[in-house]
């Protein structure tokens, strides 16, 4: 039986901040644009993004000292160019948020509010209350549904339609009942979120499965800087669960089991307010040296409770919430646990400014874009700042989606044949109809203890080498899966299945990347070299997988500018 074949101008994968903007501006244009969104749109992991979306308009901040921070906070890794072009467009990208209707919090004067975040000069994260992401996300999806925009909710895109360099359309299936689709188009963007799920303790959805690079990397494209997993300071113990950095944007206090503010031990300066990487790494510390606090000792408190209850109703109240369902802890009344948890992927899918996504340091893939958390194009370089991903998936969805607009009328066409739905049903069908002994749950509790153990805040040769032979194992150990479901109808099962592979896929690259990385910068800290090291790592790492599944690794310059390398101390 045939599958249906759809052609639109542009196809986008992810309804999520970027996909959502960029398929707004392009359907403004006139263009026909279908996204394909595994989950419905609002449930995109956009919506979880909680603190705010920096932009410098206040009289004591400029986008100089924006782009400084980001830099300075990247560890020198992002490229300056499109760090420029960041911080110089958010003020405007704000302005036009808001005129679409987002609600953001305000100043007494009317002015847009904003608060502090780590890292940064001046309190810089407009926000409203503790659901920014949220808030955001309904107006751009709200607009782009005004425009138009198909959305394909629920629907999983398992492939790119990729040959001899250009790519035009995906292969997708739909969740509810297994019906297949080919979505042919003269432009694709993927837009397709974070992968933070491959660790035990995340902060990440659990659609956060990484399906894009995986998708790419399958096809020899290059994924960069792979090795750069953040870490956010505060999950709520156990679970991950993301306290905003707002709370300590707020005033919260990092103590310790011996009641000491131990920040001003590792940041004497910028204390709580120093950037992410230091934070985490600092409450690790803490934990490992034994002043850990909690039932298993393995957490520290943030103390809100100076803050005051009013306070806290009327800014964090999301928060409150999370802590009280959670952990049973009221932060109005007395601390709460919380420790490290893997946040944010600061490598991805390479692009440039515009979107266009490479083929290797020199060459663009014809027709394909990306933006957002599985782009690197790089903003963000080996660390990036609270409040600059809202504003990255925001801005650069935007500004794809024009570039996207300019593009179309030179690209023609390739049509698309029954052939390119091929992996797709491979897959499918190996999945429903493999007869092995090895269940997907288990192999991804596997993969997630290994990934936190090995490969998390802190790393040395020995506990990647490990990871390295653990994900091979686990590689082996997928071949002889086998599923109970053999349904149509939201067969979670099989999704499941397909997207442990692509976690692997992806989880192998961020190991290799940091095994290969003999410095620390960033939130890529090795205890076996302790110290950054700009003259032989100052340079992305671009990573290909072979027929094989084997990674090899290549180097690419990083864009410097007037930011010039310094030590970083908070
Ligand atoms: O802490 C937060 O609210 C998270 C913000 C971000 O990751 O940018």
């Amino acid at each position: 039986m045939s599958i249906p074949i759809h052609t639109y101008d542009a196809v986008i994968v992810g309804a999520g901040l970027a996909g959502s903007a960029a398929a707004r501006e392009l359907q403004k244009s006139g263009k026909k644009v279908a996204v394909i969104t595994k989950l419905h749109p609002l449930r995109s992991h956009s919506g979880a993004a909680q603190g705010g979306v920096n932009a410098a308009f206040s009289a004591e901040d400029s986008v100089e000292l924006h782009e400084f921070d980001t830099v300075k906070g990247s560890d020198y890794l992002a490229d300056q160019d499109v760090v420029e072009f960041m911080c110089k467009h958010a003020p405007e990208t704000i302005r036009w948020a808001e005129r679409m209707g987002a609600a953001f919090s305000r100043q007494e004067n009317g002015m847009i509010a904003q608060r502090p975040f780590g890292g940064q000069s001046s309190p810089r994260a407009c926000y409203a209350k503790d659901r920014t992401g949220l808030t955001l996300l309904q107006t751009v999806y709200e607009q782009a549904l005004r425009e138009g925009v198909d959305f394909w909710d629920e629907w999983y895109a398992a492939d790119i339609l990729y040959k001899d360099g250009k790519a035009y359309g995906v292969a997708a299936f739909n969740i509810r009942n297994m019906e297949k689709a080919i979505f042919n188009a003269k432009e694709v963007m993927f837009a397709t979120g974070g992968y933070a799920r491959s660790f035990k303790i995340n902060s990440n959805a659990h659609a956060n499965t990484g399906d894009g690079l995986s998708i790419v990397a399958r096809h020899g494209l290059p994924l960069e800087d792979m090795e750069f997993v953040q870490f956010h300071p505060s999950g709520l113990s156990g679970n991950g669960v993301l306290i905003s950095e707002a709370a300590r944007g707020e005033g919260g206090r990092l103590l310790n089991s011996l009641g000491e503010r131990f920040m001003e031990k590792y940041a004497p300066n910028a204390l709580e307010l120093a950037s992410r990487d230091v934070v985490a790494r600092a409450i690790i510390q803490e934990i490992r040296e034994g002043r850990g606090v909690g039932p298993r000792k393995d957490a520290v408190y943030i103390d809100l409770v100076h803050l005051g209850k009013d306070l806290i109703m009327e800014r964090l109240p999301e928060l409150r919430d999370l802590a009280i369902t959670f952990l049973g802890l009221d932060m109005i009344k007395e601390p709460i646990l919380i420790s490290a948890t893997a946040h944010y992927s600061m490598g991805g899918i390479p692009c440039d400014v515009d979107g266009h996504v490479r083929k290797n340091n020199t060459e663009f893939v014809e027709g394909f874009y990306a933006a957002g958390e599985c782009s690197c194009v790089s903003v963000h370089g080996a660390n990036r700042l609270g409040a600059n991903s809202v504003l990255e998936a925001l801005l650069f969805g935007r500004y794809v989606g024009k570039a996207m607009v300019k593009d179309l009328d030179g690209i023609e066409l390739k049509v698309a044949t029954q052939e390119d739905a091929k992996t797709m049903l491979d897959e499918v069908e190996w999945v429903l109809t493999n007869n092995g002994t090895e269940r997907v749950p288990h192999l991804r509790t596997e993969l997630q203890q290994g990934m936190t153990d090995n490969a998390g805040v802190f790393r040395t040769h020995e506990t990647l080498e490990l990871q390295m032979k653990n994900i091979a194992d686990l590689r082996e150990r997928y071949k002889n899966i086998r599923i109970d479901d053999k349904s149509k109808i939201f067969n979670t099962e099989l999704q499941e299945a397909i997207e442990f592979g692509h976690m692997l896929d992806y989880s192998l690259f961020i190991v290799k990347s940091a095994l290969e990385r003999k410095e620390s910068r960033g939130a890529h800290y090795r205890e076996d070299f302790d110290t950054r090291d700009d003259e032989n790592f100052l340079k992305h790492t671009m990573g290909y997988m072979d027929k094989d599944g084997n990674i090899d690794l290549e180097y690419m310059d990083v864009v410097l500018g007037k930011h010039e390398l310094k030590a970083r101390t908070y």
